[in-house]
């Protein structure tokens, strides 16, 4: 390609970061932006070169990031110079997450500001904030329909308070999160309205047609996201007389990444918001940003076109930064999310199998199938890694690896079934208590809401005043933060877990969430239950004090770190999961039984790894000999074993 024509009179040398010159000084931006030029521009040619306007929308974009780049304050520069030096650093054993709604847990973002000593004590350095951007007041999904990504959701308050949570985070050592909706807009954004209104520059940001024809043509081969809530992947709109793109909710546009102006103007944003302060932007939907007729229309190559791109314009402008992508596809698929094993594009992904698998194993109270699925992950590129979860803000999709079930014995269709009855609370062996989600009931298939607690046999405990019961849903959700916080991966929070919050019912008596039970596991976070955090006789005490614990457990130990694998293993007794991580100075053993049974691991297999002797058990301070031919592990018991 000609670079004059694109960058003007400049060096072009500077940009393949080989300038010989010795009189000028090269900026930082300069030299950022040579290391990536290349590869940038190749990407933008592949997807967009066919366009007549690509070269003055690449100019358009590089314009936008060297402005980006000197509004940038000295204090975020500092960090990125740092990153720059280390660029694992979201590997480290201190990295833990916790995911909250500003309104549902502060009411707004001065209330947010108050509030994050709370999260501080608990010990968390990444704060993921759900979508806070503006957004329609009533039909929103949760903020995912941006309406600008300029401006702060009114009730939360101003951009300017944002900036001041997020000074106060990196102050104590926090870094914020943004959700960022990359797929689609509100129909109320600025674009949206424009198009509305007949602006064809607008209207090709979007997926708009005359005619039913085309949609038709992708309808034949586009799975519905939302066949129950909202039926269909697109919107007749009479008053344009257009059918527009809308695959989750009708009031969400897809935005049309096949034009450049839609990748630049969101690449500003970005930018725009790294520059308040964000540290880290999950990208959301992910999956859903290219479009073709005759496909899925989900996980397209270009795709890991465009995040690679976005990528370089953030490694130029703000190096600090990393992705966490939400993409709910089976591992060996999430791999190319991270851009392979060059690592190109993610840095973190959504760990959601794993979040299907521990579920699963806590219905079975056997752990073979989760074993057996964790043994085929894929291998992560260096400086990449998981965001291991228990709960999010999501339902729970059953998407089993069908081969390692079939290898199990298990039919999947069956099994499915069980599992959504279980967690429903339809079964009498049930200790559960959920929603189904999505749920279609001549094929009885869909997905399960509820909160980690009600899931996990609390709720049900408490109103049946059964004390064992209750012991043993407390020993769940203790076991399952325990895998959480000792794996390979950054340990992310679902705000209220920590204190055991149980389903709000009460969103079926609201009219725009009744429809969607996704809110039953979004209340309003508990302060009268925070209060009693301290108080080990309350549940309350108990969860928080063990979560605070194993939190600081974890920073405490270099073994914990992300980038030090975690092997999974079968020792025979299925009911125990049992994993290790090993590195030349130490070596730690978990084991977390998911039975109400007292069990004996058999621990050859440890000895074939190498693993033997004496080893103290982190949390409870007890001495285990591996040595021995088993191990006794109590019910729901979990061991931190360390040597
Ligand atoms: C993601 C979010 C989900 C939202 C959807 C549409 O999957 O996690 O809550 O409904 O994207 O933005």
């Amino acid at each position: 390609m000609n670079y004059q024509n694109v960058l003007g009179k400049v060096d072009t040398n500077i940009y393949e970061g080989k300038s010989n010159m010795t009189t000028t000084v090269i900026s930082t931006y300069d030299k950022r932006l040579g290391k990536v030029y290349n590869e940038l521009w190749n990407r933008y040619h592949k997807i967009y070169g066919h366009r007549e306007d690509a070269s003055q929308q690449f100019q358009n974009l590089l314009n936008m990031m060297k402005q980006k780049d000197a509004e940038r304050k000295d204090a975020l520069k500092k960090i990125d110079a740092e990153r720059e030096e280390n660029q694992g650093w979201f590997l480290s054993q201190n990295q833990v997450g916790y995911m909250l709604y500003i309104d549902l847990f502060a009411e707004n973002l001065t209330g947010l500001k108050q509030k994050i000593k709370y999260l501080h004590e608990l010990g968390v350095t990444y704060i993921h904030l759900m979508p806070f951007l503006k957004m329609p007041d009533e039909h929103n999904d949760g903020g995912y329909a941006v309406s600008s990504y300029t401006e702060i959701h009114k009730p939360f308050g101003t951009m300017k308070q944002f900036e001041s949570v997020v000074d106060l985070c990196r102050e104590l050592g926090m870094s914020v999160c943004s959700d960022f909706v990359i797929n689609h807009t509100s129909k109320e954004h600025e674009w949206a309205q424009k198009a509305r209104q007949g602006m064809e520059e607008y209207q090709d940001m979007y997926f708009m047609f005359d005619t039913y024809d085309i949609p038709a043509q992708y309808d034949k081969t586009v799975p519905e996201v939302f066949p129950k809530v909202s039926p269909g992947n697109f919107t007749y709109y009479e008053d344009m007389n257009k059918h527009v793109f809308t695959s989750f909710y009708e009031f969400q546009w897809d935005l049309n990444y096949q034009n450049p102006r839609v990748f630049n103007e969101i690449a500003n944003c970005m930018m725009e918001l790294a520059n308040k302060g964000v540290e880290i932007f999950r990208l959301d939907a992910i999956p859903f940003m290219w479009k073709e007729i005759g496909t899925t229309c989900r996980n397209l190559d270009e795709i890991h076109d465009l995040i690679e791109m976005y990528r370089y314009v953030m490694k130029v402008v703000c190096p600090g930064v990393i992705f966490k992508g939400e993409a709910i596809v089976q591992p060996q698929e999430i791999l190319s999310y991270f851009g392979g094993m060059e690592g190109k594009e993610c840095h973190t992904m959504y760990n959601a199998s794993f979040m299907v698998l521990l579920w699963n194993s806590i219905a079975t109270k056997e752990t073979a199938v989760m074993t057996e699925a964790l043994c085929r992950y894929p291998q992560l590129p260096e400086k990449a890694t998981w965001i291991n979860y228990v709960r999010c803000h999501d339902d729970i999709g059953w998407g089993f690896d069908n081969d390692v079930l079939g290898q199990q014995g298990i039919n999947w269709v069956e099994h499915t079934k069980y599992i959504l009855k279980f967690f429903k609370g339809d079964f009498h062996t049930t200790f559960s208590k959920g929603e189904y989600y999505e749920f279609d009931e001549w094929k009885f298939d869909g997905r399960t809401s509820g909160t980690l607690a009600s899931l996990c046999g609390l709720e049900w405990a408490l109103e049946s005043r059964d004390a064992y019961q209750q012991e043993l849903a407390e020993k769940r959700i203790k076991l399952l933060h325990s895998i959480i916080l000792s794996f390979s991966g950054i340990p992310v929070i679902y705000s209220g877990d920590e204190l055991a919050q149980l389903n709000d019912w009460n969103y079926l008596t609201v009219e725009n969430k009744a429809h969607d039970s996704r809110w039953l596991h979004r209340p309003s976070f508990d302060w009268e239950k925070a209060k009693k955090r301290h108080d080990v006789s309350t549940v309350e005490g108990r969860i928080f004090t063990d979560i605070k614990n194993r939190i600081e457990t974890r920073k405490a130990y270099d073994i914990f770190r992300s980038d030090v694998p975690t092997y999974t293993i079968r020792t025979g007794a299925d009911q125990v999961f049992t994993y290790f991580k090993k590195d030349e100075h130490e070596t730690f053993v978990g084991l977390a039984n998911f039975s109400e049974y007292p069990v004996y691991v058999p621990t050859h297999v440890l000895h074939q790894r190498g693993i033997w002797g004496n080893m103290q058990d982190l949390i409870q301070g007890k001495y285990v000999d591996v040595a021995k031919e088993t191990i006794l592990v109590g019910p729901y018991e979990t061991l931190w074993l360390y040597q």
